[in-house]
């Protein structure tokens, strides 16, 4: 089969609301919150017999549409359970047209991201849909799945993110702790989860995927979740996923650059063309302010300012060329 679409450009996924296809009301509820995406659960948020009719509620949200821009995800069950095919079939047969992604949990080895691929491509063609356009999300939650981290995301050009999840992960490593996302107790030394989230963070940015945390479970806590959510997004995650509408606009915040560090960022960016240009001198190193920027710093810059335009940002402040 012959891809006939391009893969989009990457959108934000500063929030990605995570919202059980068992429930209509929640389904319903999901299409007014604020977050960058969806994603329509068959997995853990549905009880094994809930299952079949969860995929029909799916199909008749997404059908019905009132999504507005935000990302619309679908997660399947994993590949070791006996529910993969029948999710994917009828997810993408029922709604293929309405759907930017399928969310794969517990990937453990590339083939798994592949036999995903080819499904989705063979339900494409038959369907009529543009082959290739649909994306897959990988999800990371155990110790086979870490270790082969970089070669699922490269197993397919559909991956658009890998993503972190911790209570699965945790489980799967014999961690000794209930409170997902927390510190284990006795662990003093630093954070537990820093190996896992750099290993994904590195194979994300090796293979230009977005890089997403993954849940905060104690809900009502919204401090602990920006605190958590604030160190993931220090090392340049891209997004966390949100239980509850409460961490919606924590998630948003903490994902989009500070205001100080956008207006920074521009200002580099029009500093260092200016100077590096023939009108401004051509020279390769100069001061801004205090500051000595480089071709580096110019692309540290773009990161953040990427962030920022697809966050919506306004400049508040604005460098001007000196005066000749
Ligand atoms: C999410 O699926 C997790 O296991 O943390
Ligand atoms: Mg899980």
């Amino acid at each position: 089969m012959t891809r006939t679409t391009a893969r989009p450009r990457p959108r934000p996924r500063r929030s990605c609301l995570a919202v059980p296809g068992s429930n209509p009301r929640f389904l319903d509820k999901a299409k007014g919150l604020n977050s960058d995406q969806v994603f329509l659960d068959l997995e853990d948020a549905c009880a094994p017999p809930a299952k079949p009719g969860a995929r029909k509620n799916i199909v008749a949200a997404l059908n019905e549409g009132g999504w507005g821009d935000r990302l619309r995800v679908v997660r399947v069950n994993d590949w070791t359970t006996r529910w993969t095919y029948r999710d994917v079939i009828e997810v993408v047969e029922g709604a293929g047209a309405n759907l930017d992604c399928i969310m794969l949990p517990k990937v453990q080895t590339p083939e798994q991201v592949v036999a995903l691929d080819l499904l989705l491509a063979q339900i494409e063609t038959a369907n009529g849909l543009d082959v290739g356009r649909i994306g897959i999300e990988a999800q990371i939650e155990n110790a086979l799945g870490l270790i082969n981290v970089n070669a699922i995301a490269a197993a397919s050009p559909r991956v658009e993110t890998v993503i972190f999840g911790p209570a699965d992960f945790m489980a799967s490593i014999n961690m000794k702790s209930l409170v997902v996302g927390e510190q284990p107790q006795g662990y003093d030394v630093g954070d537990a989860y820093h190996h896992a989230l750099m290993s994904i963070l590195m194979a994300a940015r090796a293979y230009d995927k977005q890089a997403i945390d993954g849940p905060y479970v104690q809900i009502r806590d919204v401090d602990g979740y920006r605190r958590v959510a604030a160190r993931s997004a220090a090392l340049g995650f891209d997004g966390k996923w949100v239980l509850h509408p409460g961490q919606v606009d924590a998630a948003n915040e903490v994902y989009s650059p500070r205001q100080d560090d956008y207006d920074h960022a521009e200002n580099i960016l029009d500093a260092y063309d200016y100077f590096t240009s023939v009108a401004g001198g051509a020279v390769g190193a100069v001061m801004l302010g205090d500051e000595m920027i480089d071709e580096a710093s110019r692309k540290m810059a773009l990161v953040i300012s990427a962030k920022g335009r697809a966050a919506g940002m306004e400049r508040t402040e604005v460098w001007a060329p000196p005066e000749s």
